[in-house]
C-alpha cells in the first residue's frame, strides 16, 4: 500500500497514471475509517483503475476546538483496513496541515447558492467554507476523474456538486448510499466515542426517521416535525438539535408539500456530547 504524506510525491504518481490513461477515483475522508468509508472505496474501485483515499482531519471545518482536538486519528489502523480491500489499487494521501494549507490555515468564504445557509450551515458556523476550501484544494492535488461522497452527509454532497459547477472542476461527483450498523445507526467516525449507554440509545434516531417517512405519506411536514420533537422529549439520553424536512435540491425547508418535488428529512442529535446526523429520502 502506497502512503504519501506530501503532495509532490502524490502528484508524481498521479501524472504517471494520467499518462497511462488510468482513471483515478477519489474518496476524501478524515480517517477513523469504518465500513461506510470502505463502501465508497469499493464503489470507486469498481469504476476506476485506482482509488486515492485522503485521510486528513481538516481544521478549518470544525466550529468547535474540542471536537477537532478529540477527533479520532488512527492512521495505522486505517491503512490496515484499506489494505484488506486492495493492496495495489489504493493510494493513501495523509498530508500534514502545512502540506495542504502552507502557513495560512484559513478557509475561503464560498457561496453555494444558499445551500450553505441551511441545517449544518446554520448550526455549525463556517463549516461549509472549510469543507469547500479543502475539497477544492484536494481536487487540485489529486485531479480525479470521479469523486465519491456519502449521502450520510447529504448537504455536503449537494454542496460539492455545486462547488464543481461553480468552479468548473472536471470531476464527476458520485453520491453513495448510507451504510448502517445492524441496528440502523448510521456509521460514523464519532460512534466510537459514544458511551455504551448512548450507543444503545442511538438507533432510536433512524427508527424515528423511518416512522417520520411513513407519517409524511399522510401528514404535513409541520405535523411530522411536531411528532418527532415529542418522541425525542421522551428520550433522556438523546437531545434533538434539529429535525427538518427539506427540498432535496434547494435544501430549503418545505412549506407546502408538492407531489412534483423530492423531499428528505434531516436530523441532528446530541448523544451526550457527541453530535450525530442522519437523513432519509421521503418520497
Ligand atoms: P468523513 O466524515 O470522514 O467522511 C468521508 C466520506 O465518507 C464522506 O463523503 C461521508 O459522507 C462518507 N461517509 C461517512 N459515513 C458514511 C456512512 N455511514 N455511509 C456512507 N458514507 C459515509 O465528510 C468528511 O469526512 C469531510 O467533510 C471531508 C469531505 C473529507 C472534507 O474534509
Amino acid at each position: 500500500m502506497k502512503v504519501f504524506h506530501n503532495k509532490s510525491e502524490l502528484s508524481y504518481i498521479r501524472d504517471r497514471l494520467k499518462s497511462e490513461n488510468s482513471t483515478i477515483g477519489f474518496v476524501p475522508t478524515m480517517g477513523a475509517l469504518h465500513n461506510g468509508h470502505l463502501s465508497l472505496v469499493e464503489k470507486g474501485l469498481s469504476e476506476n483503475h485506482v482509488v486515492v483515499v485522503s485521510i486528513f482531519v481538516n481544521p478549518t471545518q470544525f466550529d468547535n476546538r474540542e471536537d477537532l482536538k478529540k477527533y479520532p486519528r488512527t492512521l495505522e489502523a486505517d491503512v490496515a483496513l484499506l489494505s484488506n480491500v486492495s493492496n495495489d489499487k489504493i493510494i493513501v494521501y495523509a498530508p500534514s496541515v502545512e502540506d495542504v494549507y502552507g502557513d495560512k490555515v484559513q478557509s475561503e468564504s464560498i457561496k453555494f447558492d444558499g445551500l450553505e445557509n441551511e441545517m449544518e450551515g446554520a448550526f455549525r458556523e463556517g463549516h461549509f467554507d472549510g469543507v469547500g476550501t479543502i475539497v477544492k484544494r484536494l481536487f487540485e492535488i489529486v485531479k480525479p476523474n470521479r469523486a465519491y461522497f456519502g449521502e450520510k452527509d447529504f448537504q455536503q454532497l449537494q454542496i460539492i456538486r455545486k462547488l464543481v459547477e461553480l468552479y468548473h472542476i472536471p470531476v464527476e461527483i458520485v453520491g453513495c448510499s448510507i451504510h448502517r450498523a445492524q441496528d440502523g445507526l448510521a456509521m460514523s467516525s464519532r460512534n466510537i466515542r459514544l458511551t455504551n449507554e448512548h450507543r444503545k440509545a442511538a438507533p432510536f434516531i433512524y427508527k424515528t426517521l423511518k416512522s417520520a417517512k411513513t407519517k409524511f405519506g399522510t401528514k404535513s411536514a409541520k405535523k411530522v416535525a411536531e411528532w418527532v420533537e415529542k418522541q425525542f422529549r421522551k428520550q433522556p439520553l438523546l437531545e434533538l438539535e434539529y429535525f427538518i424536512i427539506a427540498d432535496t435540491e434547494t435544501l430549503k425547508p418545505v412549506k407546502r408539500k408538492s407531489t412534483k418535488k423530492a423531499y428528505r428529512a434531516f436530523i441532528a442529535v446530541y448523544a451526550g456530547d457527541i453530535r450525530l446526523i442522519d437523513n432519509i429520502a421521503l418520497n
